[in-house]
């Protein structure tokens, strides 16, 4: 089958079994093109709490396939490559989470959504890159554990001084590893570039931004500005979009290593296989889920 016969099957086979097809914005091109919503973790969160139809097909790794999970229990979610994890969410687990908070009993927990549905049970409520801030500065507590990423955790505990966060020690290997070095280069090649930064890069690098978000904010602060040059500071797969929508803007990826290899497992024909087979449908324990639940409706009903 060539490529255009995958997208027909693929098509005609999302209405035989009532599919959406989602896609977080580092999916490769050809997925981001046939996907019904493209998005970052919130928004796509959001869209699976709300859409109708019975399958869906979620095209990015595992722990967001999973939230789509918790959200509608009734709707069949398939995750097209069954081996697509994020390597941070497995940095903390359940038990060890517990441990700390043990360590300390009066503080609240928040955890990021790259992390598993057991650690999500374990946490009082979820964020987002896009709206952690919103939610910590919600939290009545001073004390607040929150996991598992460092750099998200450091960005927030510098704009939200009076709180304490309490730090875990997890990271994205893809945004970890880009070094000041790689952002100086960058910069000196091209000078009058805005440098626009995920908050899960380093905090020497987020200190060098000019503007600081999720995906999506990344996307959309481009497509206002009315700069013309732009370093951008996340995962390769934005620039799909961010060059879609701005054909006449320049964009420079801050470094080469911005490739997340999970991310890029998903392939047309691994939809299609899924959808054909039902197969690599996502399965929870209900306890867990529930749970897991409330911290993801606290987040959903903050914003
Ligand atoms: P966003 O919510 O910003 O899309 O981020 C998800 C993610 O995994 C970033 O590495
Ligand atoms: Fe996980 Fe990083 Fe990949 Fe995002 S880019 S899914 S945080 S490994």
């Amino acid at each position: 089958m060539d490529k255009n016969d995958i997208i027909r099957k693929i098509l005609q086979l999302k209405k035989e079994k009532d599919a959406v097809i989602v896609a977080h914005n580092y999916q490769v091109d050809d997925v981001q093109e046939i996907a019904d919503m493209v998005g970052d973790s919130f928004a796509l969160s959001k869209y699976c709490s709300s859409v109708d139809s019975q399958v869906i097909v979620f095209c990015g790794v595992h722990f967001m396939a999973e939230s789509a999970k918790i959200l509608s229990p009734h709707k069949t979610v398939l995750l097209p490559e069954a081996d697509a994890g994020c390597p941070m969410a497995d940095m903390v687990t359940a038990e060890a989470l517990r441990e700390e908070k043990r360590k300390y009993p009066n503080a609240a927990v928040v955890c990021y959504i790259n992390s598993t549905a057991e650690v999500k049970a374990e946490s009082d409520i979820c964020c987002t890159s896009s709206n952690a801030l919103k939610i910590v500065e919600a939290i009545d507590k001073k004390d607040i554990i929150f996991v598992p990423d460092q750099n998200l955790g450091s960005y927030i505990a510098k704009a939200v001084p009076d709180k304490n966060i309490i730090l875990w020690k997890g990271f994205c290997v893809t945004h970890h590893r880009v070094k000041v070095s790689d952002v100086q280069k960058i910069k000196e090649l091209h000078p009058d570039a805005l440098l626009l930064i995920h908050p899960e890069c380093r905090p020497e690098l987020v200190d060098m931004a000019d503007f600081v978000g999720s995906t999506k904010q990344i996307i959309d602060f481009a497509y206002k500005s009315e700069a013309e040059k732009f370093i951008i500071g996340t995962e390769m797969g934005v620039l799909y979009k961010l060059k879609k929508d701005n054909p006449d803007k320049m964009f420079y990826l801050m470094s080469p290593g911005l490739l997340c290899p999970n991310m890029k497992k998903t392939s047309l024909r691994s939809i299609y296989e899924a959808l054909d087979k039902m197969q690599n449908k996502i399965e929870l324990d209900e306890d867990i889920r529930l749970k897991a639940k409330k911290a993801l409706d606290r987040m959903l009903e903050i914003g």
